[in-house]
């Protein structure tokens, strides 16, 4: 679905159920990271890009305190008002946009009602962050409609919290921060400490490559408590070498892998290989960045190939499909690195090819997976754009 074609269904949509053109139209995409998982809750650094794979909304004020919202996915109604916001008990879809609103409502914001209609074209459960592009458009849906004047970083702080304390997924800040703040052509270098920002330009098809991202057809399972899991042990391994070091480490971002390694005997096993993971994919990302400012694409790659070992042996977030789709990736000629994305348990790979053999890619690498796993899966060759905006909206 193109993004004209995805706006006009959505407000022909709008204009079936409200009978008027909308007055506000946003989009906020998903995104693919490059390298750098499982960091950002470790306060570490993370690069991901947008894709132009969105969610938009349309919407007119209503001058009510009620939200009418239509979503065009489901083909479904939900109705509720803003003085008494909660969980919805039928449709799960709404809770994205109840939790928002509700966020906003905490953080003083005063929000009016409105119609809306919703629709994405983000896979779900593929890792692809569906749900942050959702909560990132309603942010900034809001922000237009109301004249709230939020800042980007702040969209996706609001859009984390929403997705943290009414959704109840404990993400870190990655996703809603480049679905917010993402930019053309360009992937961010996201300092998840300090939520400092580099766009590097990626400069892809200029150079010869393609993003391709490959859905394992694995849905994600096991996600939200293997994912607070992992958030623990992570903290456990803080607190530990803490001790060990003497110092007091604020996160895994406060200690180097030399030092860790001097103390690696000491941790129990799982919480050193987890610890391993996040203190070697930081320097990965760093390192990563610097091939790419020196257009060293080749060490790129292999620095995504480390990544993925280090997620499937190490933090133990991968699975056997994604596994195969990345060795039979990495095997094929033209590909110069690929690994699992997201918070894994299945989801979606990523892949860095030779625009000329993203062809024979699609034509060898899928069928050998889909043979050898039974599974069906879908290709992506995405471009990198911009992060969440404003499409129509009526100027003051
Ligand atoms: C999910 C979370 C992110 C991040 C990744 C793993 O996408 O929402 O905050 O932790 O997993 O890198």
């Amino acid at each position: 679905m193109s993004n004209n074609s995805s706006v006009s269904a959505v407000t022909d949509a709008f204009i079936k159920q409200f009978h008027a053109k909308p007055e506000f139209v946003v989009r906020a995409p998903g995104r693919v990271n490059l390298i750098g998982e499982h960091t950002d809750y470790n306060e570490g650094f993370v690069f991901p890009t947008a894709i132009d794979r969105e969610m938009i909304v349309a919407a007119t004020p209503n001058g009510t305190d009620e939200i009418v919202a239509y979503s065009l996915d489901y083909s479904e109604t939900d109705r509720f008002n803003l003085n008494n916001i909660g969980k919805s008990d039928k449709h799960q879809w709404a809770d994205y946009l109840r939790g928002v609103l509700s966020t906003l409502q905490k953080r003083k914001f005063v929000v009016s009602g409105f119609n809306a209609v919703l629709a994405g074209n983000v896979p779900q459960g593929a890792g692809l962050s569906s749900s942050a592009a959702y909560e990132v458009a309603v942010v900034t849906l809001c922000n237009e409609i109301d004249k709230l004047s939020i800042g980007g970083k702040d969209i996706a702080l609001i859009a984390q919290q929403a997705e943290n304390e009414f959704v109840g997924m404990q993400c870190g800040i990655m996703d809603q921060f480049i679905s917010a703040l993402g930019q053309e052509e360009t992937a961010l270098m996201i300092d998840c400490r300090s939520l400092d920002y580099r766009a590097v330009p990626l400069k892809l098809s200029d150079r010869g490559y393609s993003i391709v991202i490959t859905n394992s057809g694995v849905r994600r399972g096991l996600v939200d408590s293997e994912y607070n899991a992992r958030r623990s042990e992570c903290a456990e391994g803080v607190k530990l070498l803490s001790k060990m070091t003497g110092r007091k480490l604020n996160s895994l971002r406060d200690i180097e892998i030399d030092e860790f390694e001097t103390h690696v005997n000491q941790l129990p096993k799982k919480v050193a290989q987890r610890c391993r993971h996040v203190i070697s994919e930081n320097k990965r990302v760093i390192d990563a960045v610097c091939a790419l400012e020196k257009s060293d694409l080749q060490r790129f790659g292999e620095l995504m190939n480390q990544s993925h070992v280090s997620l499937r042996d190490d933090f133990e977030v991968s699975c056997p499909e994604v596994d195969q789709l990345v060795e039979l990736s990495q095997k094929h000629s033209g590909v110069l690195g690929a690994r699992m994305t997201g918070a894994g348990f299945g989801g979606c790979t990523v892949a860095i090819v030779a625009n000329d053999a993203v062809d024979s890619f699609r034509k060898a690498v899928i069928p050998q997976y889909e043979k050898q796993t039974g599974r069906t899966t879908e290709i992506y060759v995405c471009a990198s754009t911009a992060g969440a905006q404003l499409i129509t909206g009526v100027t003051a």
